[in-house]
């Protein structure tokens, strides 16, 4: 193990510039004029993981392809080993507005211990971590305790639906006693986490269509109605005073929050005045009766994430414009159904919706929420690789946060997910500046090299 640990200490300087590399590609997923960038990006990442000894595949999807790349089988494939897969992805968020960034998304920059870029924290900087452990053992010929497989997708930042299909063709090859993620946070640099539960989530775009065609506001402004205000009103009946989401049945199914728990978060880190400064809001806001902690990680939400409607150029424009459309997420928690949710919201709207306009809902990605325990032996095993890398006691989390395939890891293979993140909430993951702590990225790797001597054990 000590050949492995000095291995990761010495090469730090290579392993953040070939990071840099990985973080070169602008490998956004939801833009379609990326698709090359992905296809580039994935063909590093194959690269890359022979270069380090790993025997590497690129899968072709509908969508993006895929990434694979497994140890040679330690017992020559006669079984009896443990076998682990490390999960990731190389697709990122787009990087707009692109002005708000110091330096370009793409263009990675060291400044002290940050690395910024778009995908360092989320979650490029998190799986390479991963990657240059597994370089560690095989470069210094120690023998791993286990079988390794990576799953390195593009699609996780818009929904993981080719994954999906790859598993459920792939089982065989699959099949493994655990997954270990790294595509979640920590409450600060001193703590690392172990997170047992992720929210859910529905994404759909709610379009109201007004008049056939942009008008003038003076010869019609007042006779017809107006879609981006009819789009306003309808979505202002959606939260109530005490931020609570206003369409009935939404938390039938919510699971409430066990007084334990309740206890074990108050001794979290959490700062919530910190908080306020970190995010730049003048007051908190969230639903009455529970504490920030709780809003953003155990309770659902509706969130506008876009809103557009009329002339969004320089100067003014006198138009009633034709429609307004709105982009809307949904996180939810156990036990919310996202097919039954994206019901309940949808009903609601075509009840509420005036008749003045007309309304069109397109629905998007889906998926549940992600409970796990944190008292199995996995992952008691898990935080002691934490403790060991840090040096730190670890802390259970819940996260806001969605992972949509961490539920077809159970379904599909039956096992179990190990959330073990390295960002920090200042790494303004989806945000303008982007960054990655180069302390975590290289704790991250010695919490890897641990935990397959942990996972492995008995
Ligand atoms: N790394 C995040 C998931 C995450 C964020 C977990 C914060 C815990 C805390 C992941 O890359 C992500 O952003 N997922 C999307 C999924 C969605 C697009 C289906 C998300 O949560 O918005
Ligand atoms: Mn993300």
């Amino acid at each position: 193990m000590q050949v492995v640990l000095d291995y990761l200490k010495q090469n730090q300087t290579r392993f953040v510039a070939e990071l840099c590399d990985y973080l070169r590609f602008a490998s956004v997923s939801a833009q379609p004029q990326h698709k090359k960038d992905l296809r580039a990006c994935a063909g590093w990442l194959v690269n890359h993981c022979k270069q380090i000894g790993l025997e590497a595949k690129i899968c072709p999807t509908a969508g993006h392809p895929i990434v694979v790349a497994r140890t040679k089988k330690r017992n020559g494939g006669r079984g009896g080993t443990p076998h682990f897969m490390i999960y990731g992805h190389y697709d990122v968020q787009p990087p707009e507005p692109l002005d708000l960034w110091k330096s370009p998304p793409f263009e990675p920059r060291i400044e002290g211990r940050s690395i910024f870029a778009r995908g360092s924290t989320d979650n490029k900087g998190q799986n390479f971590a991963h990657l240059k452990a597994v370089e560690a053992y095989l470069k210094t010929g120690t023998p791993l305790p286990c079988d390794l497989t990576f799953v390195i997708e593009g699609e996780e930042e818009v929904g993981s639906a080719n994954l999906a299909k790859f598993l459920k063709s792939h089982r065989r090859e699959l099949a493994c006693d655990a997954i270990v993620v790294s595509d979640t946070g920590m409450p600060d640099a001193d703590h690392p986490a172990l997170t047992y539960a992720l929210r859910g989530i529905i994404a759909f775009e709610i379009t109201l269509r007004g008049p056939s065609r942009d008008l003038h506001s003076g010869n019609f402004g007042g006779t017809v109605d107006n879609p981006a205000m009819a789009l306003s009103q309808l979505l202002g009946r959606l939260r109530d005073k005490n931020g609570r989401v206003a369409i009935p049945g939404f938390y039938n199914d919510v699971a409430p929050l066990s007084a334990y728990e309740r206890k074990a978060f108050k001794r979290l880190p959490t700062n919530d005045a910190g908080l306020r400064k970190l995010l730049g809001v003048k007051k908190l806001f969230g639903e009455r009766g529970f504490t920030p902690f709780e809003q953003r990680s155990a309770r659902p939400t509706f969130e506008i994430n876009g809103l557009t409607s009329g002339y969004q150029g320089e100067g003014s424009k006198t138009i009633v414009p034709a429609w307004a459309r709105a982009k809307i997420t949904c996180r939810l928690v156990p036990d919310q159904d996202p097919v039954r949710i994206r019901k309940v919201v949808c009903n609601h709207l075509k009840k509420i919706c005036p008749p003045t306009v007309r309304m069109e809902i397109e629905a998007g990605h889906g998926a549940e929420a992600y409970l796990v325990s944190p008292k199995s032996r996995q992952a008691q095993a898990a935080l002691r690789a934490l403790r060991q890398a840090f040096n730190r006691e670890p802390v259970l989390l819940r996260e806001g946060g969605s992972i949509p395939i961490v539920n077809d890891f159970k379904k599909v293979l039956g096992a179990d997910t190990l959330l073990l993140g390295l960002g920090l909430p200042e790494d303004n993951a989806h945000s303008p500046n982007e960054k990655f702590n180069l302390d975590c990225f290289e704790n991250g790797q010695r919490m890897s090299a641990f935990l397959w001597r942990e996972l492995s054990r008995g």
